[in-house]
């Protein structure tokens, strides 16, 4: 009954207290916030949804929670596009820059305020022009160009339900969303440009529909040029579209509590569950923690997410938060390395970039490239840096701080997820002292706790992250599948969500993420997160990035497999890779020092960057792989399952 929950060996003793620089005229300036959204968090919710957006009816009740059903703003109507983009145009701030878009081979387009009205109100009449009403669902598979927020306002305009699929996902995951949510219209593009070529995406979309009888139409946006077929009756251009439709088109309004959009999450084997995100709630908390927790002072500054739309990341940081608050923004096509590995660094110096958005497995991949990429370019005009997806290593904290934010830019590191629809825990920039490695502590009006095997509250060390209490931007279900939602979030941990990831507090309180709980090992009896132990690999010099798995040992239980990838310029001998599985030992013991490490070339990840320990556990116990579907690039485990192989015959090498 007694088992130890998650145990705490990382130390990380640094403190970097809020810059002054950034006091005067800060957004959120008093630590008061907190005492005042903890006292009555429904009457700082309420404040939020009012202050924060225009609604055209108001709403008589904050909240309705029938755990875990819950109903924000109820009564009151708005239109999210309407929020984004009509009434900063109204307020006289129509030739304000909504996007600076920069496309991978160096074209770029500058749309304000007054264009995205335009383009979003011809778009949704392009939509209502092929049957598309409210209610319908529309899917979004477009590369990252303006028409993708585009498309996503438009939809919600004339309350449409938008579920966007990444770009870089096959025609079956096409077939299973589509035929999941019943879509009647999708929204693609010819191609878009990555890596230096035109990507084509249509051809994925004429392969999937076939298979999903409840499409009627198709509309395209051209972006690359290339020949696609079109479907007579099915497909239209949006270029031809946009002339014939009219120009105005008056926003729909919306309950509060009315679907705004569904997005799939992949989870690790199961079925794809569709999300479920409402107006009301949803557009508040985007747009409130965009502001705070990035400082935004929308007349000056030029915000930077560098997620693709596709992601959570891209909806409420790139889409929903931004536009209803009217950032600046910076929008970019491509890869990060096209023409060079300095990419993201002339942009942000191009267009002045104050805030810049990243993850974590960019900032390591960054961190291996080497530093002289950004020291190439003038960064100075960085306030503050954001970090979302995974844990951050201290190390990778480091580097970023350093060698993007010039020892000066706080770095918010922001946890949630697709399911909490917006920023959870994070600190806020102006008044939160940071500990690398830390997401600090919860958004004002959020309630976190970290509970041990039995749920009980754990006031100092490691455990299970659960939220308790309702939220407006959490999710209300999943698409088709109440009794899912309710076993999958609300059953493990009673009257709590619990989010699947294990987190730790220290003494003063602040929280820190420690991964999925499904990747937790157990050596010896010793329940040892990969968090802790990649951020113990990542702090010695050479490595620039780490993935932990523990593998079957007849002797431990399990045992700890570690596969590094080095820092550009450095040379993995046997000596190296004895140093680094010493120096986990030394920086959190002995328990935590890896039986084996194998120096990689690159790690298998999900097409979001996060990496999948699940398939290198097949490795590390020389089984066949599992689903690999939602593997970004296949060849990644092939490479390294040929090492482990090679060390294995080549005693005393890589792996010892
Ligand atoms: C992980 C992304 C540690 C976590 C917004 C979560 C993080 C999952 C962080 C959700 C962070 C996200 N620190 N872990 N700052 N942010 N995660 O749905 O495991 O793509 O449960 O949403 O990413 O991923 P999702």
């Amino acid at each position: 009954m007694n088992e130890p929950t998650i145990e705490d060996y990382f130390h990380e003793d640094r403190v970097f207290p809020p810059p002054a620089s950034l006091q005067a005229g800060a957004v959120v300036s008093d630590e008061s916030v907190y005492d005042v959204a903890a006292a009555d968090p429904e009457a700082f919710w309420a404040d939020a949804a009012r202050t924060t957006l225009s609604w055209s009816t108001d709403f008589h009740t904050t909240l309705e929670w029938d755990l875990p059903f819950a109903k924000w703003f109820i009564g009151g109507e708005l239109n999210v596009a309407y929020n984004c983009v009509d009434r900063h145009v109204e307020a006289g701030n129509g030739d304000r820059v909504a996007f600076h878009w920069e496309g991978e081979p160096g074209d770029t387009r500058t749309i304000t305020y007054t264009d995205l009205l335009d383009d979003v109100s011809r778009f949704a009449n392009a939509l209502r022009h092929l049957g598309v009403g409210r209610g319908d669902r529309v899917a979004i598979y477009m590369p990252m160009i303006p028409e993708l927020p585009v498309a996503m306002l438009a939809c919600a305009r004339i309350g449409a339900v938008h579920t966007v699929i990444f770009g870089g996902f096959s025609p079956d995951s096409i077939v299973d969303r589509v035929n999941d949510s019943e879509v009647s219209c999708v929204v693609t593009a010819d191609g878009g440009f990555r890596r230096g070529a035109p990507a084509a995406l249509k051809p994925a979309v004429d392969a999937a529909l076939p298979s999903c009888p409840s499409v009627k139409s198709v509309l395209v946006v051209r972006r690359t040029g290339e020949t696609v077929e079109m479907t007579a009756g099915r497909d239209h251009w949006w270029h031809e579209l946009r002339e014939q439709v009219d120009a105005e088109c008056p926003p729909e309004p919306m309950g509060s509590e009315d679907l705004l959009f569904l997005l799939y999450t992949s989870g690790t084997t199961a079925k794809p569950k569709g999300i479920m995100h409402t107006t009301g709630g949803y557009l508040t908390q985007a747009a409130l923690t965009h502001a705070w927790v990035f400082d935004l002072r929308p007349e000056t500054d030029v915000y930077w997410c560098a997620a693709d739309a596709g992601w959570i990341t891209g909806h409420s940081y790139i889409v929903y938060g931004p536009l209803a608050n009217g950032a600046t923004q910076v929008m970019y096509e491509g890869t990060p390395d096209t023409p060079d590995k300095d990419r993201l660094w002339r942009i942000v110096e191009r267009y002045g970039v104050t805030q810049l958005y990243t993850a974590p497995t960019a900032i390591r991949m960054f961190m291996k490239w080497g530093d002289e990429f950004p020291a190439r370019c003038d960064l100075s005009s960085l306030r503050i840096l954001g970090s979302v997806g995974e844990p951050i290593n201290p190390e990778a904290w480091m580097w970023y701080r350093t060698h993007i934010g010039g020892d000066r830019c706080p770095i918010m590191d922001t946890w949630w997820q697709t399911e909490t629809g917006a920023h959870m825990i994070t600190p806020l920039p102006a008044i939160t002292a940071l500990k690398p490695g830390s997401a600090t502590r919860p958004f004002p009006g959020i309630t976190a706790e970290v509970v041990d095997d039995h749920g009980d509250p754990v006031t100092e060390g490691g455990g299970y992250l659960t939220l308790t209490g309702p939220w407006p931007s959490m999710l209300r279900g999943i698409w088709g599948d109440p009794e899912r939602y309710r076993e999958t979030y609300w059953s493990t941990y009673p009257g709590r969500y619990f989010a699947g990831d294990g987190a730790k507090v220290d003494a003063d309180g602040y929280l820190w993420l420690l991964g999925r709980v499904d990747d937790v090992m157990n050596v010896s009896g010793h329940r040892v997160s990969t968090t802790e132990v990649e951020s113990a690999l990542v702090d010695h010099p050479a490595v620039a990035e780490a993935a932990v798995v523990g593998a079957t040992d007849p002797v431990t239980g399990q045992a700890i497999v570690g596969y590094v990838i080095l820092r550009a310029g450095v040379d993995g001998s046997a000596e190296l890779v004895e140093e680094v599985r010493q120096h986990v030992a030394t920086k959190i013991g002995p328990t935590a020092r890896p039986k084996a490490v194998m120096v990689v070339p690159d790690l298998p990840k999900t097409r979001s960057g996060k990496i999948m320990r699940r398939l290198l556990r097949d490795v590390a116990e020389g089984r066949d792989l599992g689903d690999t579907t939602t593997l970004a690039d296949a060849t990644v485990v092939e490479e390294i399952r040929r090492r482990a192989a090679a060390d294995a015959d080549a005693p005393g090498g890589g792996a010892n």
